[in-house]
């Protein structure tokens, strides 16, 4: 019979792109999302393109019990969760923490709630690289210490530290990803990501100055100690991230004994902001133009994880390069210049 999983957050950008994979491969799903920064339309497109209908959904918020036991009742019994849902704009974590920890930390509380209420104790976490704060060593290793420096980071870290503990206390297979900076989107260019307003990230912005939407890039500082002085990542395609959560539930599935797994989950392979610019030029043939601005507040000038753990463990390393990004994430960007808004 097929494996049942609950995707909170699964209409967004990388909970869409882990469906697609997941039902590709025979799973059951149920997606719990409140749309609060997505569109059903990515769940419609998901289907199609996996040409299935083990996909149900249902709306509602994940810090509501009764919405979080109404998607575990659907239908058979879950056999385990991805927590995607949350809240990630650093900026808006500053200027208004409470709902930070409200929807991040809550959320997660109230699921893991429903989850011990289910008998169903299977959870990959959706963490950040932020954890890590203003690193000055790399790459980062998962014992490195965390110095999280915003509230965004911080709720992260404590639902890490509260799973910790949930594992501790009982029969739990956990596994907190720590992901560093996934973009790009499925060849396809059906599903991608889909900023509302002003993207705040890198390359959301690069796709929209390339077809015509923003008249520059604004390269915030370039007085880094980096190679060319602006900032580095660890950039990875939003599918090898997808194929990840997979491989990390089949794992946990296959887990004999109770365990907490914290795994980076990057390239191992940082890229300065002008290596992404001009590498996007070269895989798609368009100009970028750009100025250099001030440092942008909280940013660090770099993070590059060290991937090595879930190599060993998962057997997951990322296969696609910057080059597949660039075309996946511009292939997203022409077919959908207004993202699922483009849709009448
Ligand atoms: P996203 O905003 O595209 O997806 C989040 C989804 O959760 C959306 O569909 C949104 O509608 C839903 N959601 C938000 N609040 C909810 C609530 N209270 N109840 C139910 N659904 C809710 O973001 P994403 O980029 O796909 O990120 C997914 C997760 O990964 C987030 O937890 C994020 O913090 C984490 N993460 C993202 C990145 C990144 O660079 N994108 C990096 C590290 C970690
Ligand atoms: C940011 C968040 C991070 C979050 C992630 C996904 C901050 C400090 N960090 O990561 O916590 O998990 O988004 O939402 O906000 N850049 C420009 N011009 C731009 C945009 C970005 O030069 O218009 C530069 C940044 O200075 C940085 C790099 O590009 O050096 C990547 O930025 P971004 O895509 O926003 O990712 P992070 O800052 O790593």
């Amino acid at each position: 019979m097929a494996r049942r999983v609950l995707i909170t957050g699964g209409a967004g950008f990388i909970g869409s792109h882990t469906a697609l994979v997941l039902l590709e491969q025979g799973y059951e799903l149920v997606v719990l999302d409140n749309f609060d920064n997505s569109s059903p339309e990515a769940l419609k497109r998901v289907k199609t393109l996996a040409n299935s209908n083990a996909l149900e959904l249902v709306e509602g918020d994940v810090r509501d019990l009764d919405a979080v036991n109404r998607a575990f009742d659907r239908g058979g019994p879950v056999d385990g969760v991805i927590h995607f849902a949350g809240l990630k704009a650093v900026a808006e974590s500053v200027a208004n923490p409470l709902h930070y920890w409200d929807v991040n930390l809550n959320g997660s509380r109230v699921l893991a709630t429903a989850m011990e209420q289910h008998q169903c104790r299977t959870l990959v976490f959706s963490s950040t690289s932020t954890v890590y704060g203003e690193p000055e060593v790399f790459p980062l290793h998962e014992e490195m210490p965390t110095a999280p420096v915003h509230p965004y980071a911080q709720t992260k870290l404590a639902v890490e530290q509260m799973l910790s503990a949930l594992c501790r206390s009982g029969d739990w297979r956990v596994a907190c990803l720590r992901y560093f900076n996934p973009v790009g989107a499925h060849p396809s260019g059906r599903i991608g990501e889909d900023p509302l307003g002003t993207p705040n990230n890198l390359f959301p912005f690069i796709t929209q100055v390339a077809a015509g939407r923003r008249d520059k890039l604004r390269i915030f500082g370039q007085d880094y100690s980096t190679h060319d002085g602006t900032g580095i990542r660890d950039y990875l395609h939003v599918m090898d991230l997808a194929e990840a959560h997979s491989v990390t539930l089949d794992h946990l599935f296959h887990s004999t004994a109770p365990h907490q797994l914290t795994l980076n989950i990057g390239t191992g392979c940082g890229l300065s902001v002008l290596d992404v610019v001009r590498g996007f030029e070269k895989a798609t043939g368009l100009p970028i133009p750009y100025e250099v601005v001030a440092r942008r507040p909280g940013d660090v000038p770099k993070l590059e994880g060290c991937p090595q753990k879930a190599k060993d463990i998962l057997g997951w390393s990322a296969k696609r390069d910057l080059a597949q990004m660039c075309r996946d994430g511009w292939t997203w960007q022409q077919a959908n210049p207004l993202g699922y808004r483009s849709v009448p």
